[in-house]
């Protein structure tokens, strides 16, 4: 029997899943590294950390699932979009890799959009140019480091270092090529319109795969190195958004996600790239060959549980090292005791600025609203409560525009927790699914290396012989009822502060000057 290899380079780790052809998971590992963040608003990664985790996870599934190299058919990429890896002429990386969540760029963002016309950027990429995307990396590394830039030969994202690495082909696909801006999404390849206009040549960028078209194969070296058979063919894969979805079976029209991991992104299927009036979505390529896709993104979405869990739940940490169990469940069975609204507790989740609906990197998390009254419990409830109104702010956006929307389903690390998934129900007015597997990325890469490799005729084929709905949490009128004022006040919250923001970012840029 053959089985398919998709790893997933993501922000806290590399995760490498092995399925058979039904989609039965038969190994998982995980090898996580760290993220640095040298300035306030920065955020780095040294790309060499994930391909060292990236071989310890080859190492490890192989083990778990007692499988040798030999039997994987395929291969299959996704990944953190958007981060730049700068190589040098001996494919040497030459700094950290900017990472998506970082927000440096705010003044190449102004730039790249004075210097191209505004108009033009969104013909062409469909999109704003904005703070975490590729190209505004790029220049900023020109103002800001011309020595690196100097040296500068190729930019890969993330996964597409890892294939380089893995195959020693440059090469990237279309759904992570969309995250750049530097990609025409309509036409699915590179914009020379706007890489002529910044002055980039195009020899920096690698050559563009739709999802599951094979992009090289496993080299010789690193047959030796990871036990994965030379020759075996590496797919393109996706942007971790992409492939997620594809590992949720969002391959159709009217089936939506909506995915809390460390960020929160509803995603929706389109035939055509539609985009929001105010660009306040993105509007990207999908992994299905000739299809698109609109997502909001929430940059701290599962990120804002974490920095909580990690900021002022060490008693919750220590009661769960000791019983071996998960220091979430320890959190959300304290928010479960307060009432839906926290009491007038309220979280705005922009901790690390934010994207949809706000492409705004000056917003910071707040908590509004509190009193003598709330404890750790109420606060636990009301960063649940703001991430899930932020996913709703998302969902109406694409509603808005005019997509359909005949069944959302809940998944990533936040879909696990019971109370969450209500809340998101409650606070959306929607039923939220959840499906058989919870694997995300890596098994939609998988998938892709299945029908790259032959296994499966199609993308939709795929996620229909491995992917089911399982369960279903309906919303409770009258909580739904309680949120809604709730989630106006959300609304107003953000647009009052707005100016403070700014004041803010202002002094904390003077102070580390
Ligand atoms: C999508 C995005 C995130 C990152 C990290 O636009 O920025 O999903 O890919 O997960």
């Amino acid at each position: 029997m053959g089985y398919l290899l998709g790893f997933d380079v993501g922000t806290t780790g590399s995760k490498a899943l092995l399925i058979d052809e039904a989609g039965n998971v038969v190994g998982r590992a995980l090898s996580e590294y760290p993220l640095s963040t040298p300035r306030p608003n920065w955020a780095e990664q040294d790309p060499r950390d994930w391909w060292d985790a990236t071989v310890a996870a080859t190492h490890s599934v192989l083990a778990e699932a007692e499988i040798s190299g030999e039997q994987v058919d395929g291969v299959g990429l996704s990944g953190q979009m958007h981060g730049s890896v700068f190589l040098d002429k001996d494919d040497e990386v030459i700094r950290p890799a900017i990472l998506w969540c970082d927000q440096r760029t705010a003044e190449q963002c102004q730039w790249i959009t004075a210097t191209v016309g505004e108009a033009d950027i969104v013909k062409e990429t469909c999109n704003p140019v904005l703070t975490g995307f590729t190209a505004p990396k790029i220049i900023w590394l020109r103002d800001n480091e011309p020595e690196n830039y100097g040296r500068v030969r190729k930019v890969l994202l993330p996964k597409d270092y890892i294939r380089f690495r893995l195959t020693g082909e440059y090469a990237t696909e279309v759904s992570d090529a969309s995250g750049t801006s530097l990609f025409n999404v309509p036409q699915r390849r590179w914009s020379q319109l706007i890489l002529d206009r910044i002055d980039l040549p195009i020899d920096f960028l690698p050559q563009v795969y739709e999802s599951p078209e094979v992009t090289g194969t496993i080299s010789t070296q690193v047959a030796e190195l990871t036990g994965l058979k030379a020759g075996t063919p590496v797919v393109g894969g996706g942007g971790d958004q992409a492939a997620g979805a594809v590992g949720n079976g969002i391959v159709q029209t009217g089936v939506v996600s909506s995915t809390v991991g460390t960020s929160g992104v509803v995603f929706a299927y389109l035939d055509k790239p539609l985009m929001d009036e105010q660009l306040r979505t993105h509007t990207f390529c999908h992994a299905v060959p000739g299809k698109w896709h609109v997502m909001g993104v929430m940059l701290s979405a599962g990120g804002s549980l974490r920095w909580l869990r990690d900021s002022l739940c060490a008693a919750e940490q220590a009661v769960a090292a000791n019983t071996g169990r998960d220091p979430y469940e320890y959190m959300t069975a304290a928010a479960a005791t307060v009432p839906p609204g926290s009491e007038g507790l309220l979280f705005l989740p922009y901790l690390t600025g934010e994207r949809t609906p706000y492409p705004n990197p000056d917003a910071t998390g707040v908590f509004f609203g509190l009193t003598l009254r709330h404890t750790k419990a109420h606060m636990i409830r009301a960063v649940m409560e703001g991430v899930a109104m932020g996913l709703r702010d998302s969902l109406e956006i694409i509603k808005d525009m005019g997509v359909e929307l005949t069944q959302i389903r809940a998944s990533g690390g936040g879909a696990r927790s019971q109370l969450w998934r209500q809340i998101q129900a409650d606070v959306t007015g929607w039923p939220h699914c959840t499906i058989n597997v919870d694997e995300g990325p890596a098994l939609g890469v998988a998938l892709l290396a299945g029908v790259g490799v032959g296994t499966y005729n199609s993308v939709a084929e795929a996620c229909q012989a491995t992917i089911a709905v399982v369960d279903e949490v309906e919303p409770d009128a009258a909580r739904q009822q309680w949120y809604q004022g709730y989630y106006q006040l959300y609304g107003q919250l953000y647009r009052q502060l707005e100016g403070s923001f700014e004041v803010r970012q202002r002094l904390v840029l003077d102070q580390s000057r």
